[in-house]
């Protein structure tokens, strides 16, 4: 089963099984016992001689209840008298003093596997390790979901690294038309408010991606990936206001 993917509906269902489970299970004990029980007085009612079983034998033992109560209290009375309400010393039953004893030696176990060998992480780091691996399994979609972006989703990219990237896909493609520094040539000025078909990001992706081929500007959407076509379309508008020398003059309208 693969638990990471399960919906809530799901874990619903998986609660829900698990109860009837349960519920089964009491069915059946409880028809078990009565069924012991019944078959104990039936036997008394009969006459015949009831052998304890093994199992209630073993029950009383860790119980502590192999004698009768009248028996048991009047070993176990204190001698003190309060106003004729008197006190019996009770040990805990066997069963109790095994789990207590249990408990202990789990204790050492924990110790020794989490804090001195470190077999297996605590807490933080299991939570550490986690995130990681989340961050890691983000990056991976991210890179799948890179070749779904267009001109109605892209978003502006600011980091460091995608800009460099921008610059460098420039530098290559589009600075023999629009200059080194986006100062123009032979397509527009891009470091100036005037544009000619918008600012906004979705705008210069959709531009640089089918381009203007009737008036020189190039499609790249055959030659660049969606993702390179961000890169350089958020770096294009990073040149602007930067004031390149030797700028072509302002072309189209100006652009908030
Ligand atoms: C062959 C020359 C040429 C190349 C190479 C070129 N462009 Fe262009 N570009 C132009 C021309 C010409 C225009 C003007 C189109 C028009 O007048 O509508 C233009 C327009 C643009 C515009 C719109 C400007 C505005 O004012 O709205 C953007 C943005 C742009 N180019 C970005 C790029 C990017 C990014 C690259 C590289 C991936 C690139 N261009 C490569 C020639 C080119």
């Amino acid at each position: 089963m693969d638990f990471a993917n399960m919906t809530q509906t799901d874990w619903m269902l998986l609660a829900i099984l698990i109860l009837i489970g349960i519920i089964a299970i009491l069915v059946l004990l409880t028809g078990v016992y009565v069924a012991a029980v019944l078959r104990i007085i039936l036997k008394q009612q009969s006459g015949e001689e009831v052998h304890e079983s093994l199992w209630s034998r073993w029950l009383k033992k860790i119980g502590g209840t192999e004698q009768p109560v009248e028996v048991q209290e009047q070993v176990l009375m204190l001698d003190h008298n309060y106003d004729g309400i008197r006190e019996l010393d009770n040990h805990m039953p066997p069963w109790l003093k095994f789990l207590y004893f249990a408990t202990v030696v789990f204790s050492v176990g924990y110790l020794l596997a989490y804090h001195v060998f470190e077999w297996a992480p605590l807490q933080e780091e299991e939570f550490e390790i986690e995130m990681q691996q989340a961050t890691i399994a983000i990056e991976e979609y991210k890179k799948t979901q890179a070749n779904l972006i267009d001109e109605s989703n892209v978003e502006l990219l600011s980091d460091a690294a995608a800009l460099e990237a921008g610059k460098a896909i420039f530098v290559q493609n589009c600075a023999a038309c629009h200059g080194n520094e986006g100062q123009g040539g032979v397509g527009p000025n891009l470091t100036d408010d005037a544009w000619l078909h918008g600012c906004n990001i979705k705008d210069v992706f959709k531009v640089v991606k089918y381009g203007v081929p009737q008036k020189g500007m190039v499609p790249w959407q055959n030659s660049l990936k969606p993702q390179e076509i961000q890169q350089v379309a958020s770096y294009v508008l990073s040149l602007r206001g930067t004031n390149p020398p030797n700028p072509k003059e302002p072309q189209g309208e100006k652009c908030e």
